[in-house]
């Protein structure tokens, strides 16, 4: 058996070798050689997938809203009303769905009323993320100006024409401040003073908020309830809420990882009023962070955590299979559901998602939790994402942790810098799914085999999603696989496609990223595919593809 160093060696040379030999990724098929195949049963749909599964999170978090999204007015950042231009921009181009804001942890510490009003006269107050418990000298903590409210973040979504998704307080705000919440974003300019107030801010149209979480980790900081105790609470918080011609989608504090008692405890509770009650929610969130990366060895939050950039194939392999647990969590928690909640009316909202590495890879020192991605953690995204538009029927919403200068950030920022990292390249791959009929799609191919401490482990060899839209058809697939390319024969069965494109994310290092000096490091490729009946296409390892095919 070979060594680790050994296997990185030759695991990256094969990588290296497969990426730059000059043979076609694609060819029409004659015979079927090829060693995996897939089949896409457009006569199988299996439900529309939700924009709103492209989703993404903000929170006043490190660098994320101060130096991330906002700039300021004086900024010399280029900038549209303090807004970040270049995120716009390329938020605009991905079609962001929805953007959850303003936590997180910092939703249930938060004063809606501190972000309102004139900016300089809108108080400082700790954040919940001021790192004071890790550095101790005040210079370097983060306080919260509350340049940056409600208003700056509607007016940012009006922008993008994405959906603002509001988590209100549950934890340290009375009830009656949550319906004040709802009362100042969604009632009509002179009807209320408090729509005076946003209207005196420039903002006369109401904002017509709809998704509302109701609390935010419920479980943890978001006020460390058992969940029979935390129904208890989301019933009088949402026993009366105002609306204004704008029903709301109310989002339940759902479970972090594998907690089935929780969701069977709340909605048991919810329910024990009569199932009625069940009515009022839209969609119970999921959070799941693949973080734990210690193979088995500890479950220590700290100690079990890897390196974002410093990583071994096999690092490589249980990050995956920590991000591949999603599609278990799915699973169990919809059939948990399916126990309270017979006709599925409540949806899954996955409105934390990402890898969680220890500090040590951030662009900007200081900035808390912000992590380089690398192709690492394209191949992830893409993934979950293959494994949302899979359960198309039951995510209605899902949430990248977070969108700028975070955990799996699609862009890093700082002072005039910006770059679109390779989660956010992912992201303009699969943007083409949103709307789309997701399609019952088998894969076939042989497993990934990798030592894990000196037992052997497998991990599965391709995998994707497919989804259609009139005639068109998009194909995302992912190769796991750290050094070898996979064959594949991609079958259509009830259609025949008349021409298409394929893009490609890969690189011969597994550990390229995109960084402020080399922006471009790790870019999508697009070739055309041949039209033919059937297609045998190469996917050259450590790699995400979108096909495109136009169907006959
Ligand atoms: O995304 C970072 C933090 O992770 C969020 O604030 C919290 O909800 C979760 O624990």
């Amino acid at each position: 058996m070979k060594n680790r160093r050994e296997f990185v060696k030759t695991a990256l040379a094969t990588s290296a070798a497969a990426c730059l030999r000059p043979l076609p990724l694609w060819r029409a098929a004659a015979e079927p050689t090829a060693d995996s195949r897939i089949e896409i049963l457009l006569d199988e749909p299996q439900g529309a997938i939700s924009p709103n599964i492209y989703g993404h999170f903000v929170e006043h978090l490190g660098g994320v809203v101060y130096d991330g999204l906002w700039v300021g007015q004086k900024s010399k950042v280029p900038n549209v009303d303090g807004l970040r231009r270049d995120v716009i921009d390329h938020m605009k181009k991905i079609k962001a769905p929805v953007v959850r804001y303003p936590g997180g942890c910092f939703a249930d510490s938060y004063d809606w009323r501190d972000g309102i009003g004139p900016q300089e006269k809108r108080p400082r107050r700790t954040n919940f993320w001021n790192n004071a418990d890790t550095d101790k000298s005040p210079a370097n903590h983060r306080f919260e100006p509350n340049e940056f409210g409600t208003n700056e973040f509607v007016h940012f979504c009006k922008l993008i024409g994405t959906e603002p998704y509001l988590a209100a307080n549950l934890r340290s705000l009375p009830a009656a401040e949550f319906q004040h919440w709802v009362e100042y974003c969604n009632s009509p300019a002179g009807s209320t003073t408090l729509a005076d107030q946003r209207a005196a801010a420039g903002y006369a149209e109401p904002f017509d908020v709809r998704y509302w979480g109701v609390g935010n980790e419920s479980w943890g900081c978001g006020g460390n309830f058992t969940a029979r105790e935390y129904a208890v609470e989301f019933r009088r918080y949402t026993a009366w809420l105002p609306i204004y011609g704008q029903p709301l989608s109310l989002v339940a504090s759902g479970p972090g990882g594998e907690e089935w008692s929780w969701t069977r405890e709340f909605l048991e509770e919810i329910a024990r009023k009569g199932p009625g009650q069940l009515r009022d929610i839209y969609g119970m969130s999921l959070h799941h962070y693949a973080w734990n990366l210690s193979r088995g060895k500890t479950n220590d939050w700290d100690k079990g955590k890897g390196d974002a950039l410093r990583f071994e194939p096999v690092d490589w392999y249980e990050l995956l299979r920590e991000g591949q647990r999603m599609e278990g969590l799915i699973e169990g928690h919809w059939q948990a559901m399916a126990e309270f909640d017979r006709n599925h009316h409540i949806k899954l909202i996955v409105d934390e998602w990402g890898p969680w590495y220890r500090p040590g890879s951030e662009a900007t020192p200081g900035d808390i939790l912000e992590q380089t991605p690398t192709l690492r953690d394209a191949v992830f995204s893409g993934m979950t994402m293959d494994i949302f538009n899979r359960h198309a029927g039951k995510v209605a919403m899902a949430n990248c942790a977070q969108l700028i200068n975070c955990l799996n950030s699609l862009y890093l920022a700082h002072e005039d810098r910006f770059v679109v990292t390779t989660v956010g390249r992912v992201f303009e791959m699969y943007s083409g799914h949103q709307g789309g009929e997701s399609l019952r799609t088998e894969f076939s191919a042989p497993q990934v085999h990798y030592d894990r401490d000196g037992q052997a482990a497998t991990f599965w060899g391709l995998s994707g999603s497919a989804s259609l839209r009139g005639k068109n058809l998009l194909l995302t697939v992912v190769n796991p696989h750290v050094s070898e390319p996979r064959e594949a024969e991609i079958v259509l069965r009830g259609a025949a496609f008349s021409s298409g494109t394929v893009t490609t994310l890969s690189h011969a290092d597994l550990r390229a990223k995109n960084t402020f000096d080399r922006r471009e490091a790790v870019m999508p490729t697009t070739s055309a595919l041949p039209a033919a009946d059937r297609i045998v296409h190469v996917f050259p390892p450590a790699s995400v593809s979108a096909l495109a095919l136009q169907l006959r």
